[in-house]
């Protein structure tokens, strides 16, 4: 089933990391199911344990459904100070969820992350591979929106 992506990269374990990042991305619920693993131990000759190791270690990763769209809103210091409270509170309102929950329609997940490195755009979330930087409540608003839209 991964066949397409273990293509891509040659069986050693420096690439465990990128084969699983692959997995997850393509994963319409954004998360590397336990077939996955089997697959990617055989294929890389690594015990399944030392890779679920891997998945715990790094927020990024689940081992868990989430959403098409997951939403990682920074929670450090500098975001928090320039309202990622209130960026968070929005969120929560719009989606109807709380943190670390997926919308009903398995659209988008809520999550919090340390910083994403644009400190100096604070507030910033990411959502799947995409930086929104400065936000307010509108902004979010307006983001939520528009991908719902393209999602019809
Ligand atoms: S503290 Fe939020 S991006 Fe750095």
């Amino acid at each position: 089933m991964y066949q397409k992506i273990f293509d891509k990269y040659p069986p050693t374990k420096d690439n465990l990391i990128y084969i699983l990042h692959e997995i997850q991305d393509n994963h319409p619920q954004n998360y590397v199911s336990e077939e996955a693993i089997k697959e990617v131990s055989d294929y890389l000759r690594i015990p399944t344990n030392h890779i679920y190791g891997v998945l715990t270690f790094y927020t990024m990763y689940s081992t868990t459904p989430r959403g098409r769209y997951v939403i990682r809103l920074c929670e450090s210091p500098p975001c928090f100070v320039k309202g990622a409270n209130t960026i968070l509170k929005a969120l929560k309102k719009t989606l109807n969820i709380q943190t670390g929950e997926t919308t009903a329609d398995g659209l988008f997940t809520l999550e919090l992350c340390a910083c994403l490195g644009l400190c100096g755009n604070a507030p910033v979330m990411m959502i799947n591979n995409d930086f929104y930087a400065d936000l307010n409540e509108e902004k979010v608003e307006k983001i939520i929106k528009n991908i719902q839209e393209e999602s019809k």
